[in-house]
């Protein structure tokens, strides 16, 4: 059976004043239905420049992504994104921002609320943009991108700005509305405990430029995972150094 993301020999050259730069070249990967993969690699290396094809704000050099059955070829409502800074339209109340998401795929406007409550902001839909924090405009980015019942996820550093208690409440949030709808997830993160919490596999990218696949971990941790069960593994060390490790090789080279 086709996997449910097929990213076939993907490359992106961008042109610049000095000639063609190979950013990212031979990025294949194949993600099943309800799998969640993190994307790890070095500042620079390509991981925006690979998710943005993804998204469809990009097109690939080389290669192309087909998602259920269909090649993409541009952004469209079968796919949630959320980026490092909320991108929440300022003139819109939080509920008026998910409710906008609702809408474009036909989705009751009443269930803005529970999106909200689920990612620990109830009753403050009336609020705008500017009246949340950094922390709360994230949680209303990542509501805005479930409401829309996508069957892809795509985040992009979706915490990295975020203090390190927000981040951890925002991780348990996500893995909460994931596990109700078990969506398939790529997400980029520099995180490496993160990624252990989160994903079913991570792919390590090498460093730029003309970076790819450098090597793909499986995580054999249980679901429902919960931080303290994923700690007390006596295999997470290991997992741990070695992602930390090859990151290390791959700023020598
Ligand atoms: N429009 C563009 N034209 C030329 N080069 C670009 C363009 N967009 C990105 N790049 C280059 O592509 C490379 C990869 O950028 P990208 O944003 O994908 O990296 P990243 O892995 O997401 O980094 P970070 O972890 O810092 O977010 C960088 O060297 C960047 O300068
Ligand atoms: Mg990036």
């Amino acid at each position: 059976m086709p996997s449910f993301v097929e990213i076939a020999q993907l490359g992106k050259t961008y042109d610049t004043p000095s000639g063609p730069a190979v950013i990212v070249r031979d990025f294949t990967l194949y993600v099943d239905a309800g799998e969640f993969v993190c994307l790890v690699g070095h500042s620079g290396c390509g991981k925006t420049t690979v998710l943005s094809i993804l998204m469809g704000l990009a097109t690939p050099t080389t290669g192309g992504v087909v998602i259920g059955g269909r090649e993409i070829d541009g952004p469209g409502t079968d796919r949630g994104v959320v980026f490092q800074s909320a991108t929440l339209l300022p003139w819109m109340t939080a509920a008026d921002n998910v409710r906008l998401a609702l809408g474009q795929v036909g989705a009751p406007a009443g269930r803005a609320d529970d999106y909200l409550a689920a990612v620990g902001l109830p009753g403050l839909g009336s609020r705008y943009p500017r009246e949340l924090s950094a922390g709360m405009q994230q949680r209303v980015g990542i509501a805005r991108a479930f409401a829309l019942e996508p069957k892809l996820l795509l985040l992009d550093e979706p915490f990295s700005l975020l203090d390190a208690l927000t981040r951890m409440e925002l991780q348990d949030e996500l893995v909460a509305l994931w596990e109700a709808k078990r969506q398939t997830v790529v997400m980029v993160t520099h995180d490496v405990d993160e990624a252990l919490l989160l994903a079913d596999r991570i792919v390590m990218m090498t460093s730029g430029p003309a970076a790819t696949i450098g090597r793909v971990l499986d995580v054999p941790f249980a679901r429902p995972r919960s931080r303290e069960a994923v700690l007390a593994r006596p295999d997470y060390f290991w997992l741990r150094d070695t992602i930390v490790g090859f990151l290390e090789e791959q700023s020598v080279a």
